[in-house]
C-alpha cells in the first residue's frame, strides 16, 4: 500500500454547479466552500500531512470583478469564522503564491498563519494568486542572485513548497484534463485523478474512492 503524505486538489467546477443548480456562479463558489470543510475533515481522519488546495490562480483576476470580490469576501470570512476552531484542530494555514490583496486580506492572511504556524496535525496550502511558472522563474532569479548551484534540491528549497513534500496524489474535480499552472514541478511523479463531477458535488465517498485506487496503484518513479 502506497503511503500518502500529501494531497493536492484543484476544485474545478463551481461555477458550473452553481449556474446549473441555483442560476449563479458566486453560489458555486459558496457550495465549494462546504465541500472543502468535508474534505479537510477527510483529510484528517485519513492522517494525511499535507492537502494542498488550489483557490485562486494568477489567471483568475481575468474573471468579472464581481466574482473575484465574491471569492475573496468569501475567504476573508472563512478565516475570521473558522481560524479558531481549525487551530484548535492543531491544523497549520500557509499561503502560497504571491499576497497581493487588500490591506485587509493580507493582515488577515498573515495573522493566520503566524496564529496557525507552530500546528502539527494537517498543514493545508492555500495557493491563491498562485501560478507554477511564475514561482519556477521567481526560483531560478533567487539563485542567479545568491548565485546558487542549479540542481534539483537548490530550486525545490527556492519554492514557495519548500519544506513541503511533493503531492503524492493530485485531484481536479470538474470533467477537465489539464494542469491549469498548478504545482508543474512538485506534481512529476504524483498520481492523477481527474473527476467528473463538479466541485460542489464532490464528496467524502468520491475522495476515499480515489485514496483507495491511488493506494494500490504501483508506483515505479521511472524503475521498474
Ligand atoms: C474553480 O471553479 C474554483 C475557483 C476558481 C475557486 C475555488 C474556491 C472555492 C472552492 C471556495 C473558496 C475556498 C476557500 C478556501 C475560501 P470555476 O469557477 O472555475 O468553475 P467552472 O469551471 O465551472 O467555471
Amino acid at each position: 500500500m502506497n503511503p500518502l503524505k500529501h494531497v493536492a486538489i484543484i476544485m474545478d467546477g463551481n461555477g458550473r454547479w452553481g449556474l446549473k443548480y441555483k442560476r449563479s456562479r458566486n453560489a458555486g463558489h459558496k457550495a465549494g466552500l462546504n465541500t472543502v470543510e468535508k474534505i479537510i475533515k477527510e483529510t484528517i481522519k485519513h492522517k494525511i500531512n499535507f492537502l494542498t488546495l488550489f483557490a485562486f490562480s494568477t489567471e483568475n483576476w481575468k474573471r468579472p470583478k464581481k466574482e473575484v470580490n465574491f471569492l475573496f469576501n468569501l475567504l476573508e470570512n472563512f478565516l475570521i469564522n473558522r481560524i479558531e476552531d481549525l487551530h484548535k484542530q492543531n491544523i497549520k494555514l500557509k499561503i502560497i503564491g504571491s499576497k497581493k490583496f487588500s490591506t485587509k486580506l493580507n493582515k488577515l492572511l498573515n495573522k493566520s498563519e503566524k496564529k496557525t504556524s507552530k500546528n502539527t496535525n494537517l498543514q493545508i496550502n492555500l495557493a491563491l494568486n498562485y501560478g507554477s511558472k511564475f514561482e519556477l522563474i521567481n526560483a531560478f532569479k533567487i539563485m542567479k542572485k545568491n548565485k546558487t548551484y542549479i540542481n534539483e534540491k537548490n530550486l525545490s528549497k527556492n519554492l514557495q513548497t519548500k519544506n513541503i513534500p511533493d503531492p503524492d496524489l493530485l485531484i481536479r474535480t470538474g470533467n477537465t484534463k489539464r494542469l491549469s499552472n498548478f504545482l508543474l514541478w512538485q506534481l512529476a511523479y504524483s498520481e492523477i485523478f481527474f473527476e467528473k463531477k463538479l466541485w460542489p458535488a464532490f464528496n467524502e465517498k468520491d475522495y476515499n474512492r480515489i485514496i483507495k485506487e491511488y493506494k494500490n496503484i504501483k508506483r515505479n518513479f521511472g524503475k521498474i
